[in-house]
């Protein structure tokens, strides 16, 4: 039987056979030009025909470090010194002068030193006062450590185990010096088996490799001679990086489609809003907090805004003062027209909520109606991660007879069910324009905690009759802020995130 092959195996034998002996993997990589892994299974094929055999072996390498090798080309620093003693006749001499004549490094001056004395070439004594060293053999012939040195001239790096007992001894102490340099590598060895050896190459037929096979090959009757690459059905296709909807947008798109289903329709309404519709027809007082610079931002141009009927003007003045006709005290103080005519950046869509009870009056309407509004607020807030000055709110209104909160509960839960968010609560709150009110919050399960999401409630009589909205109509109300939702959709913890666009996070988001 013909055995077939791959081509890099069949030139690993090649290259075995004509060296007829071991061969290093490293080499044998470089020799062929091929990576390691590939090197590695064409040995696994190797193997498994039984023509190759593979081991590891550790090795123990040692070789001088830049300072042993500067020794070995200018000598140990004990020669050295001896050298300028014998240069210069020296038989004594003061330590002190001794140094500074040598030129050597301290630390180096007093290794060598110490190993004269060892080598006993000198003595050292304190006899006269000053500390002296004086030479006190004639002879000085190359030590052990010179010899032991010089065997790295030929060998700049050598195994470990060629060496005698008497050389490790001199190794050893070289390393206490600091001087050498210790490697440990595994070698990789592949041999010839005598099947290896002996088969012979020009009868082993190249086994190529392809991804598919073609019709032609299976008439023919070569696909055979191929071999299968398999591919791995589960690695990830390459990343698309085409242009996609934002995000947010892409929410925005979720949540007006669940509120399509849920039979309401889309209100929009001017960002530019005047005091009058973000507070006063909310029954907010003139000198309430919230109206504040600090919190709301006003605008110059246009400084003066165009209010409604001026029935409805009044209307909304004698809630504020009196409670007009709506069954309440109001707040009892002067309203002022020319605050209510202040521009604002609108500070919630509630203004626009309420713009749609004007018109629900003005065209003389029929319940039930109901809207939703998702679009950009202001406020004058300091930014961080859970703030922003510029948000977006998801705002709604039901305008039915005999509603209650109930309603308004299932209309909430519906929406977060269908959003995903499976469990809501809702706790009372208060809203100057709602009466109950409550707070939403959602279930957030990675952080086991309820986040707060908005506000709702049902608009108070104060807010409805000037509008001729009256018992048993009443309106349900809610506002929920979409950067919160967000962050729980998308996973977020910094609010800023969703309009800093990460690039990262953006390429992750489906199309
Ligand atoms: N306008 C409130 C806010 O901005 C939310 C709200 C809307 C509360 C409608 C009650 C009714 O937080």
């Amino acid at each position: 039987m013909t055995i077939r092959l791959k081509k890099e195996v069949i030139d690993i034998l090649k290259i075995l056979q004509k060296k007829g002996s071991e061969v290093l993997a490293a080499d044998l990589a470089k020799e062929l030009k091929i990576d390691y892994i590939v090197l590695m299974s064409a040995i696994n094929n190797l193997i498994e025909y039984n023509l190759g055999t593979f081991k590891e072996k550790e090795i123990h390498q040692v070789s001088l470090n830049n300072e042993g090798a500067n020794y070995l080309k200018k000598g140990l620093p004990e020669r050295k010194l001896l050298n300028i003693l014998l240069e210069n006749s020296i038989k004594e001499i003061t330590l002190d002068d001794f140094l500074k004549t040598s030129n050597l490094d301290k630390n180096i001056f007093y290794i060598g030193i110490s190993n004269l004395k060892k080598n006993r070439w000198i003595s050292q004594s304190k006899a006269s006062g000053e500390s002296k060293i004086y030479l006190t053999a004639d002879k000085f012939p190359e030590t052990n450590m010179e010899k032991f040195l010089l065997k790295f001239k030929d060998n700049p790096i050598f195994d470990y185990s060629t060496l005698s007992k008497d050389e490790i001894k001199q190794l050893d102490l070289l390393n206490k010096r600091k001087l050498i340099k210790k490697h440990h590598k595994t070698k990789r060895i592949i041999n010839l088996t005598e099947k290896g050896k002996k088969i012979d190459i020009s009868k082993i037929k190249e086994l190529k490799q392809v991804s598919k096979i073609t019709s032609e090959m299976l008439a023919s009757g070569t696909w055979k001679d191929y071999n299968l690459k398999s591919f791995d059905v589960t690695k990830p296709g390459p990343l698309l990086k085409a242009g996609k909807v934002h995000p947010m947008i892409r929410l925005i798109n979720e949540i007006r489609e669940i509120f399509l289903s849920m039979g309401f329709t889309e209100i929009r309404g001017p960002i530019i809003e005047s005091a009058f519709y973000n507070f006063d027809a909310l029954f907010q007082p003139q000198d309430h907090p919230a109206r504040e610079m600090q919190d709301t931002f006003y605008l110059n141009n246009p400084k003066v805004a165009k209010l409604p009927e001026k029935d409805r003007v009044q209307a909304v003045k004698e809630t504020h003062e009196n409670g007009g006709d709506s069954n309440s005290h109001g707040w009892g103080y002067n309203w002022d027209i020319h605050t209510a005519q202040k521009t604002v950046l609108r500070t919630h869509t509630t203004a626009t909520t309420i713009r749609r009870l004007a018109e629900y009056y003005r065209n003389n309407e029929n319940p039930p109606v109901k809207v939703f509004c998702i679009d950009r607020v202001f406020r004058n807030e300091k930014v961080d991660r859970s703030h922003l000055a510029e948000f977006t709110q998801v705002e709604g209104i039901v305008i039915d007879d005999n509603v209650t909160l109930c309603d308004l509960i299932g209309i909430l839960s519906e929406f977060y069910r269908k959003l995903g968010f499976k469990k809501i609560i809702t706790r009372p709150g208060f809203f100057p324009y709602t009466e109950p009110s409550m707070e939403i919050s959602v279930y957030y399960e990675k952080m086991g905690e309820w986040l707060e999401m908005g506000g709702s409630g049902i608009f108070r009589p104060e807010v409805t009759y000037p509008w001729g909205i009256k018992n048993p109509t009443r309106v349900l109300a809610w506002g929920q802020g979409l950067e919160r939702i967000a962050m729980l959709y998308f996973d977020r913890d910094d609010i800023r995130d969703l309009y800093i666009n990460p690039i990262k996070w953006l390429r992750s988001q489906p199309y």
